[in-house]
């Protein structure tokens, strides 16, 4: 295939592409560590530069290990070396992700399949100061997630490996090598990122947060403190929660130590912002355990809260325990661990929460963060979880490997759900990747490798099923660990031994954490090979007797799990496949002039897979299924389909997925408000599609439109130019668990009543005019109360051409931590103010202020224009001059050290009004 020049394409696209750009910006922040510029005297040659080195002090348990990494791609021989120049690197903040900085490309090795770019080899090293009273402490780096086979050394001494890209790992940096009041010490890291490794996009590199640990030698191992409420099914109705911990404590002394255990549990704050300064109840310190120089013991203790509020979905009551580790009367460590009182059952009928019935309205996610590449920004995370919720979702299958460690956070705050998902493939490797986990799976840690929990003969399977287990057992949000996704599918090679294998990742699995239930994700589920599995899963009880979860990938075959007394759920439903603002052809997977753009209308699908609607059509009459997790929530990079391709090089432009209901950009295609109008109960939904320019529509031979409502309101009337066309009505369903689900049976005008699945939404035959369609909702066929309140795009209006640009910024205000982002939105709109969907300039942003521009987006899938340029201080018009921008772009920005933005004085509801810092210049 042949790459498109920017002027080429864009011509092309002017005539479809619309309107409404975002720049997004990211506010982050002061160096939290006090950063000193010195001259660095390791670096012979790097006089002028600004060497930055971190100095710390050990009165953090926890420190912030983020700032000031030196960063090079590409092989160093030597680095490891404290003395090796590396002042030609660049200067980075973590996380970090050197895949996305390297652009798009289809030069081989890199795949259409993970999004068009290279991995390769990358090092980091960091120069710090350890204050004179740490000598003696344990001191350890607490990595959350390399991508992958990281290498780690300290002041030239390698600490050992770590190879999959998605579990947290640590070493302890040994005293002896250290330098303690002064002298720098050095830890580099290597990272061999060697393509192919994965079906979807993984990025590169430090892509997760890195925390530096100072204990006592005495201290709780890492993840080392297990926080369950066991008792609370039984104790709820009489007021009182147990909470019990099992602490592990290591003792690096040269002596003995007696240790208690004191445990002081807080609650957090209404909407789980900040956790309230008073206790809820301080317990008791435990009697005192022996634990002799260099061991490590278990010390249980209980704590019990009177009249403890439960986690839930729609009211997700925090709580959070400190454990204190006493020696002879003095805390010489404490961590605090967050948990929830929650209880789960599960059964061949379905799942409660609490004793309640409730339906899992659910998604899978890949990890990655759209034009942010794979860095795990909180703000970013966040803002995936809340369009979510919005939604209607209340469970997140975590496609296909462990998260991070703020999204664990992020979805206990928020009341999501999660099943944490540890691999999509076992041994063998998938879709011809032969340099993804497989290459590692039954790879034994080996001798010499000192990192925290590795054993010689342990397998990296079970070290990182360990590794992820370890460190979010004590979650609220987390119902399940799931061994796997599809491990028979795409792969070569004998799966005879899989049964075995189920059998001990279950095991494995379980002497960290059994209090709950395992699961896997299965498209072949009526094999035996498959079965096998499900058996394994189905035999295993949680210490509450719940069995494990048989996960079906879009077949109808659950009812034969069912039968069997499975506890069933569809692990992925729907991969529709569907673009943003596209309404110029319905048929399933159409392409129109090679432009790579799917309808916006509910009707294009893989051949596997199923409509939005079709699917929840499915799920809602099969009330033994506790869910379905729809393939997927939002956007990934990689994975094109029905343009993917899984060998090196080109294959067209598309880089991103089509499977998402948000673009990557975060902009929801219309099928979000078809899921928020059947799974959001709490709040209205009234959207129509399509827009009314005569460019973007097609009419039948009457000249007439189909035109959709997504809506839960009982009553709707539609109106062209002030005249009611058509009216429809809601027939309202009470389910079991009280889940609401409409769908219009019955309407006027030009309502037309579709199948059974095509009738959750209203769908109209509308002559094309020029002018306004509006969408009323009511309360009533009568309609004594309009719906006034409510979410969605109830009118559209034929433009007038685009001739504006207005941005507005969706939080007030951007937290000055270095870590905080702000998402812009830019819209090109009319004169009137009303969004042209067909415009298509290009636009270039440039932000003044302490703050940097992180990326830019439009959502669009062939559009591979780089979404930024990471050498670029000011936004890069340079290099973002002449990029074409779509529909919107987003762009995300992060503050330096003051919140002053024009963009954040812009009211979101008046976007008219605002004016930023953030400007556009305008190229119709
Ligand atoms: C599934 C697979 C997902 C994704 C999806 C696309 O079989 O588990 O990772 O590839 O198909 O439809
Ligand atoms: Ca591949």
């Amino acid at each position: 295939m042949k790459e498109r020049k920017g002027v080429f394409w864009r011509s092309k696209l002017q005539r479809i592409l619309a309107s409404t750009l975002a720049v997004c910006m990211v506010a982050t922040s002061i160096p939290v560590a006090s950063a000193i510029a010195t001259s660095d005297d390791t670096q012979v040659e790097s006089a002028q530069e600004t060497i930055y080195v971190n100095s710390y002090s050990g009165n953090e348990r926890s420190i912030d290990f983020n700032d000031h990494w030196r960063f090079y791609l590409g092989d160093a021989s030597g680095a490891e070396n404290v003395i090796f120049n590396d002042s030609s690197w660049s200067d980075v903040t973590l996380p970090h992700d050197y895949s996305i900085d390297q652009g798009f490309t289809h030069v081989a090795p890199a795949e259409q399949e993970s999004g068009y770019v290279l991995g390769g080899t990358g090092w980091y090293r960091k120069s710090f100061i350890l204050s004179k009273d740490m000598q003696g402490k344990t001191i350890s780096l607490d990595f959350d997630g390399i991508y992958m086979n990281a290498t780690i050394w300290v002041n030239g001494q390698k600490l050992g490996e770590h190879h999959y890209g998605y579990t947290p790992f640590s070493f302890v940096l040994p005293n002896d090598i250290l330098n303690f009041g002064g002298e720098e010490n050095v830890v580099a890291v290597k990272v061999d990122h060697q393509l192919p490794s994965s079906r979807w996009y993984s990025g590169s590199g430090i892509y997760r947060n890195v925390y530096m640990t100072v204990t006592d030698p005495v201290h709780i191992a890492y993840h080392g403190n297990y926080v369950t409420t066991p008792k609370i099914a039984d104790e709820y109705a009489s007021g009182v929660g147990t909470v019990h911990v099992e602490t592990t404590v290591e003792n690096d002394r040269t002596e003995a130590a007696k240790v208690s255990i004191q445990n002081t549990v807080y609650r957090y704050n209404e909407d789980n912002s900040a956790v309230e300064e008073i206790a809820v109840v301080t317990s008791e310190p435990t009697e005192g355990t022996d634990i002799a120089a260099g061991e490590s013991k278990t010390i249980e203790s209980d704590v019990i809260v009177d009249a403890p509020a439960l986690w839930s979905t729609d009211d997700p009551n925090l709580y959070r325990v400190r454990t204190d580790v006493l020696v002879a009367g003095e805390v010489v460590d404490s961590i605090t661990s967050d948990f929830g009182f929650r209880w789960f059952k599960f059964t061949s009928d379905g799942f409660w929460l609490n004793g309640e019935k409730m339906r899992m309205h659910g998604v899978c996610l890949h990890h990655d963060q759209g034009s942010l590449g794979s860095e795990a920004w909180y703000a970013s995370m966040e803002r995936q979880i809340e369009l979510m919720k919005d939604m209607g979702v209340n469970a997140y299958r975590t496609s296909h490997n462990p998260v991070s460690d703020e999204m664990i956070d992020i979805c206990n705050k928020k009341g999501m759900l999660v099943m944490e998902e540890a691999y999509d493939g076992w041994k063998a490797y998938k879709d011809g990747n032969n340099h993804d986990m497989g290459e590692w799976f039954d790879v034994q840690v080996g001798e010499d490798n000192q990192i925290v929990y590795g054993e010689p003969d342990m397998t990296w399977a079970e070290f990182d099923l360990k590794a992820m287990i370890r460190r979010d057992c004590n979650a609220p949000s987390v119902f399940s660990w799931s061994i796997g996704n599809e491990i028979f599918q795409l792969i070569t090679g004998s799966t005879s031994d899989y049964t075995q294998r189920a059998q001990d990742l279950v095991d494995w699995g379980a002497e960290i954490d059994n209090s709950r239930v395992f699961a896997y994700g299965c498209n072949q589920n009526t094999s035996s090979a498959s079965d096998g599995v499900a058996r394994v899963l189905y035999n295993h009880q949680d210490d509450y007797g719940n069995r494990g979860l048989s996960g079906y990938n879009y077949s109808n075959n659950f009812s034969n799990g069912h039968s069997k007394g499975y506890n069933v759920f569809s692990a992925e439903t729907a991969s529709a496949v569907n673009s943003r603002g596209v309404y110029d052809r319905k048929t399933t997977r159409q392409d129109l002039n090679d432009d790579k753009r799917l309808t916006s209308y509910d009707k294009s699908a893989v051949s596997w897979g199923a409509t939005a609607s079709n699917a929840m059509w499915k799920m809602t009459w099969a009330p033994y299924l506790f869910g379905e997790f729809v393939w997927t929530g939002i956007d990934y990079l990689g994975e094109p389909t029905p343009w993917n391709w899984t060998g090196p090089g080109a294959n067209g432009q598309s880089k991103n997925s089509y499977f998402g209901i948000v673009d990557t950009a975060g902009f929801p295609k219309d099928t979000y408000y078809l899921y928020r109008s059947q799974w959001n109960d709490n709040e209205n939904t009234l959207h129509l599609l399509p827009t009314w320019d005569e460019e973007d529509v097609i009419k039948d031979n009457q000249g007439r439109v189909e035109v959709v409502v997504y809506s839960n309101a009982p009553y709707i009337e539609l109106e062209l130019n002030g005249e009611v066309v058509g009216t429809a009505t809601a027939t309202v369903r009470k389910m079991e668990e009280n889940d609401v689900y409409i769908t219009y049976d019955a309407g006027t005008g030009a309502f037309s009543k579709g199948n059974d699945a095509s009738s959750q939404y209203a769908t109209f035959w509308v002559p094309y005019e020029e002018g306004t369609l509006e969408v009323k909702g009511y309360d009533s066929p009568e309609k004594t109360e309009q719906i006034t309140e409510f979410e969605g795009r109830n009118q559209v209006s034929t433009t007038k051409g685009a001739t504006q640009l207005s941005a507005y910024v969706d939080s007030p205000s951007i937290k000055a931590d270095g870590k905080d982002l702000s998402f812009v939105t830019i819209d090109v709109t009319d004169a009137d103010g009303h969004l042209v969907n067909s415009a298509e300039p290009e636009i270039t942003v440039t932000v003044e202020g302490d703050g940097k521009l992180m990326s830019l987006d439009n959502g669009v899938h062939d559009d591979w224009t780089n979404y930024s340029d990471p050498d670029s201080e000011s936004w890069p018009r340079e290099t973002f001059g002449d990029c074409a921008v779509h529909r919107r772009r987003r762009l995300f920005y992060r503050d330096g050290q003051q919140q002053r933005f024009a963009i954040q004085q812009c009211d979101r509801d008046n976007r008219t009004g605002c004016r930023g810092r953030a400007r556009g210049r305008r190229n119709f």
